[in-house]
């Protein structure tokens, strides 16, 4: 047997020291605070809760902890590429947009794609028990045609300190979160910058 084509999807605990971790967390609770286009945006957007990504997509500019974190979503992302088997004539792979997330009870955030990036992913905050799973669609589900029922779908479930990334052609959804307590996470996008 041979494996042909794999899906890789990478899920994996990253050295971000406690510390930052609880850092990390009470700047992203207090974003809302002082985001107010982005709770604008939200409250069309996202609804039930918050993401800076309409407002603030480059929190590592404004933020010295998000830029801490970025260099190890540099460091990841790059091996990610790599171990994947992604190499790049030219240019090199760069962090386009980081963004934070804070979904309470019944948020959601329907399947969607990121189609100019290259790696997607994100880091996982706090993840309370019977939080929201990451749910990946089988990129070949439109091509089974014959075939029996088969599961089309996978969760993911992240906990505190790991990352998911996967390519940015993935389709992905976040379901309605069943935990009473806010799920938090950051997300971004790499890409393929060719200057
Ligand atoms: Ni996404």
């Amino acid at each position: 047997m041979k494996s042909v084509f794999p899906t890789l999807v990478e899920q994996k605990r990253i050295p971000f020291p406690a510390r930052s971790l609880k850092t990390l967390e009470q700047t992203i609770r207090a974003l809302p605070r002082v985001d107010e286009a982005g709770v604008r945006w939200c409250r069309k957007n996202y609804p039930g809760g918050y993401t800076s990504y309409g407002s603030m997509s480059d929190l590592h500019r404004q933020f010295s902890i998000f830029d801490e974190l970025k260099r190890h979503l540099d460091r990841e992302a790059s091996a990610y590429a790599k171990k994947i088997g992604i190499s790049f004539p030219k240019g090199e792979l760069r962090l386009s947009s980081l963004w934070a997330n804070l979904m309470p009870s019944d948020c959601y955030h329907a399947f969607h794609l990121h189609p100019n990036s290259i790696v997607s992913g994100t880091f996982y905050v706090s993840v309370p028990k019977g939080a929201s799973p990451l749910r990946l669609e089988d990129p070949r589900s439109g091509l089974f045609m014959a075939c029996p029922p088969r599961p089309m779908q996978i969760d993911l479930k992240p906990k505190a300190g790991e990352i998911i990334l996967f390519e940015s052609w993935m389709k992905h959804e976040v379901p309605p979160n069943r935990s009473p307590v806010e799920r938090i996470s950051v997300s971004f996008n790499y890409d393929w910058i060719r200057d």
